[in-house]
């Protein structure tokens, strides 16, 4: 499947964002450790949703998409203490359920997820949590396996602030014996949307959100209902694809709070925005040009790794030079050869990409590398003359609920093409 875009369309409209990947994803994970059927809400419809269900039930638990797009969770099945290799190959995310199973069943077993197109992606912070908590970790052959009968709760710092470390090591904690502390945590809104998930199983997690979190162990977590937080990343991106394409938009269902480091760079390029209560309006007059800026990615509250792509297509149309040092995932632009061929001036020189923004870009044909490269080239593609045709789809199908439907709605000519030729290829 492909998408169309023909591009030079402003956008305006009204865009409602829906439950953030990164919490429901570890939601889920965590849902197998409580006591009963769990109701998880603002679930977002996207495939790593369904690659998680795939893990959930490939463990034994069952997974139920109910008509309201809530998802019943029950983990009570659950009879195999190992994530299915084929989702651990296509989501990095599914090793999300080490922690709950090795919590709640002493035992788990993994094949190591592998590296992927933004940067190695180690899980040695993770491994040393375990093992911190008294598991014993065994790598052989590719596959790594950790080991307690009971996991005693101690300090742990992590070397870097990593989500995921820091989301599994909590998760692992929640059922050990005493008390556990976290240091050099990491910050994110995501790792407090799972405390708040853990802390109505009957967990007893404080400080998430500070880089100190602290997990009184207890002795069973009962179910419970919960909502997602809005996707921050979503967001972002739909304010982004305003800078780029020019017009206004209505953005609800935004945790202002969450996208401080973003609305600070946007002033700054002169972009037009309204803080409301659960919104944000933004705008730029088709005619006024962005300014350039720098921004250098780093873990919350910093500027977000996962919105670096898409600010770059804002700043490929700048006036004047823009310095983006990404300090989270060292290969991390990749999509920047695409975007050069859309007529963007573009150099990196690893952690760096200089940008000198253009006052136009054309439309071509182009292949997503991954999620948020994706993304960008589909705003790019907003900003192109001309049609441009997206491989890929894939990628942004992971993380986006329908970025391309969302978008029509604001007035982008977008659509979707190639379906039969995709069914006749199998
Ligand atoms: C999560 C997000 C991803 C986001 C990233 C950073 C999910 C599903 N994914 O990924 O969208 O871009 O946070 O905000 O929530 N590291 C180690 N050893 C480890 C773990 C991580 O060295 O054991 C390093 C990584 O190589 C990277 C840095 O820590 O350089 C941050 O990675 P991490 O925060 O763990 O990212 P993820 O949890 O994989």
């Amino acid at each position: 499947m492909r998408l169309k875009i023909t591009g030079l369309n402003p956008l305006s409209g009204l865009v409602k964002i829906g439950g953030a990947k990164n919490a429901a994803l570890k939601v889920m994970a965590a849902s197998l450790l409580a006591g009963g059927s769990c109701r998880l809400m603002g679930i977002p419809k996207i495939t790593d949703v369904n690659t998680m269900a795939d893990v959930l039930r490939g463990l034994g638990a069952t997974v139920d998409f109910q008509q309201d797009s809530s998802i019943l969770i029950d983990p009570s099945g659950v009879n195999k203490l190992e994530p299915p290799e084929e989702s651990v190959i296509k989501m990095r995310a599914s090793i999300q359920v080490m922690g709950p199973l090795l919590a709640r069943f002493g035992y788990v077993r993994t094949r190591q997820p592998g590296g992927c197109d933004i940067g190695p992606r180690p899980i040695d912070l993770h491994l040393k949590g375990f093992s911190a908590l008294g598991a014993e970790i065994k790598k052989e052959h590719g596959y790594i396996s950790a080991k307690a009968s009971k996991l005693k709760g101690t300090e742990i710092l992590l070397d870097v602030p990593s989500v995921g470390a820091t989301e599994n090591i909590m998760t692992a904690a929640c059922l050990a014996e005493g008390i556990t502390v976290l240091r050099n945590a990491a910050r994110e809104p995501e790792i407090i949307d799972e405390q708040n998930f853990l802390n109505r199983l009957g967990a007893n997690i404080k400080g998430a959100g500070t880089d100190t979190i602290k997990i009184e162990g207890v002795r069973e977590l009962k179910a419970t209902e919960y909502t997602i937080i809005p996707d921050r990343i979503e967001a972002a991106t739909f304010m982004l694809a305003i800078a780029v394409a020019g017009g206004e938009a209505l953005i609800e269902n935004v945790i202002v709070e969450h996208q401080q480091a973003l609305i600070a760079k946007l002033r700054e390029t002169g972009m037009e925005l309204i803080e409301g209560d659960n919104y944000v309006i933004v705008g730029r007059p088709v005619e006024k040009r962005l300014k350039a800026t720098n921004i250098r990615t780093l873990p919350y509250p910093g500027f977000p790794t996962d919105v670096q792509p898409q600010f770059v297509a804002a700043m490929s149309l700048a006036e004047g030079t823009s310095e983006i040092i990404e300090g989270v995932f060292p290969l991390r632009f990749k999509y920047t050869e695409e975007l050069t061929r859309m007529g963007a001036k573009a150099t990196v020189d690893g952690k760096l990409a200089i940008i000198t923004g253009v006052p136009g870009l054309h439309g071509i044909k182009l292949e997503a590398p991954d999620l948020r490269g994706g993304a960008a080239l589909v705003l790019a593609a907003l900003a192109g003359e001309g049609v441009t045709e997206l491989k890929g789809l894939k990628h942004i199908d992971r993380g986006y609920e329908d970025l391309p439907g969302k978008l029509r709605l604001l007035g982008a000519s977008i659509e979707r093409t190639g379906i039969r030729k995709e069914l006749q290829a199998g």
